[in-house]
């Protein structure tokens, strides 16, 4: 859990990064209207829950940093009986106070209000760039005095990049149930027809055990939909003897897991399904071996091409000559994606890969990132052997940077190919 005293403190560490007269707005996400009366499902604004932990939409949080001191204020929906019949209690002011530890709270309404009067001798006004909309006009309308307008995403993504214990812990509590999730998959597998059924057990395990929706939409991809890299129809049957590639991870209190995983459709990998998917476990856990602090994700980058480069040549897939197929870079053919990318509020983290100088930030502990080598061969090659054809592999952890190396949080998802066969035959 993260507590109210780790929200303020991250305040802090924003605030002490704003110049004095600076008005910071961060504002709650909207709700997302999907037709007349229906709504999609609400989801705060990662950055604002970052600072605030809030999680109602008509909500705002404002960092006031004047001369001498710096205060922080929410701002929340005030509690309307008719309004609470149809969407629900609101927590209103009152109760807002006595569990936030902000300065001071008020209603969304007041926003404008108490801008104004916040807003003598301010110059510079921040706030999240990402989530400009028409809210954002009238209030800057109101602070005459400002002289500059700031993006402060970059200023809270930065923090985002280092996890505290307590957001570890929320990762490895999705990951326990992104991991029934997938075992329930590869038990399950050998029994259903279409690929959308699989994606049903898995979102039932997400559901069942309280994650509040996927992270992302689920991939569910049999054979050749696998080299589609963003296969989300997931309405294709499960024919025999093939692969199916599952990346699906749940999103828990906030926090996401990314995984995939890739089994056999019928329990067992064939002879040629099995030395595809050794080339692709071996590089997945190659590169794992490499994380510890200090290390640049481009150096993880550039070793998994030069295996599965390696990899495919030998495997007859590539042909020539292995420097010039990796000067050329024609190994992107068949692996054409990044070896992972940070994990965190959201799968894909909002978090800086360079610094402000533009140099690449590397690892340190706490970072936790996704390693996910993968081949996708489409079954139209004709350049690569028959056997091979409309096969797709990814095999993606979410890995923790610690001050020694590394701790893989979803290692208890099993990934050897005797494990996967030996869940599948139960
Ligand atoms: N599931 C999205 C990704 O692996 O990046
Ligand atoms: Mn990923
Ligand atoms: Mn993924």
């Amino acid at each position: 859990m993260i507590t109210q005293k780790e929200y303020a403190k991250r305040r802090r560490k924003v605030a002490k990064k704003l110049p004095e007269n600076s008005i910071t707005i961060l504002l709650s996400a909207t709700q997302k209207q999907r037709s007349n009366d229906t709504e999609f499902p609400y989801r705060q604004n990662s950055n604002f829950y970052y600072l605030s932990g809030f999680k109602e939409d008509d909500s705002a949080l404002v960092i006031h940093k004047g001369k001498k001191s710096t205060h922080c204020y929410l701002f929340v929906a005030k509690k309307e009986p008719a309004k609470e019949l149809w969407s629900g209690k609101r927590l209103g002011v009152e109760k807002a106070k006595a569990l936030f530890s902000f300065d001071d709270v008020f209603e969304y309404t007041q926003l404008q209000e108490k801008l104004t009067a916040f807003s003598e001798g301010i110059s510079a006004l921040f706030y999240d760039f990402k989530v400009e909309d028409a809210r954002l006009a009238p209030l800057k309308e109101g602070l005459k005095s400002v002289r500059s307008y700031n993006n402060i995403a970059p200023v809270i993504e930065a923090l985002r990049l280092v996890k505290s214990a307590a957001e570890v812990q929320l990762i490895k509590e999705a990951l326990l149930i992104t991991k029934e999730a997938h075992h329930r998959a590869m038990q399950v597998s050998k029994e259903l027809r279409y690929e959308y059924e699989l994606q049903a057990e898995l979102e039932y395990v997400f559901k069942r055990r309280g994650a509040y929706s996927d992270a992302y939409t689920s991939i569910v991809a049999c054979g050749n939909s696998a080299n589609t890299l963003h296969y989300i129809a997931n309405d294709r049957k499960l024919l025999k003897n093939r692969l199916i590639l599952i990346d699906a991870g749940c999103e828990y209190k906030y926090y996401a897991s990314d995984i995939t995983r890739t089994i056999p459709s019928r329990g067992y990998f064939t002879k040629a399904q099995k030395e595809l998917y050794e080339l692709v476990l071996r590089v997945n856990k190659e590169i794992i071996k490499m994380i510890r602090p200090k290390v640049l994700r481009s150096k993880l980058q550039s070793r998994s091409e030069e295996l599965l480069c390696k990899g495919m040549l030998e495997l007859g897939i590539l042909h020539g000559n292995f420097q010039e197929l990796m000067d050329e870079k024609l190994f992107k053919k068949y692996y054409p994606h990044g070896i992972g990318h940070w994990m965190g509020l959201d799968v894909h983290d909002e978090a800086p890969y360079k610094d402000d100088e533009g140099n690449e930030i590397p690892l340190k502990a706490g970072m936790v990132l996704t390693i996910e080598p993968g081949i996708y061969l489409d079954e139209s090659d004709k350049s690569i052997p028959k056997k091979y054809r409309g096969i797709g592999i990814r095999i993606e952890d979410d890995i923790l940077v610690t001050s020694t190396g590394y701790e893989n949080l979803s290692v208890d998802i099993v990934k050897e190919i005797k494990d996967i066969e030996s869940l599948a035959s139960l």
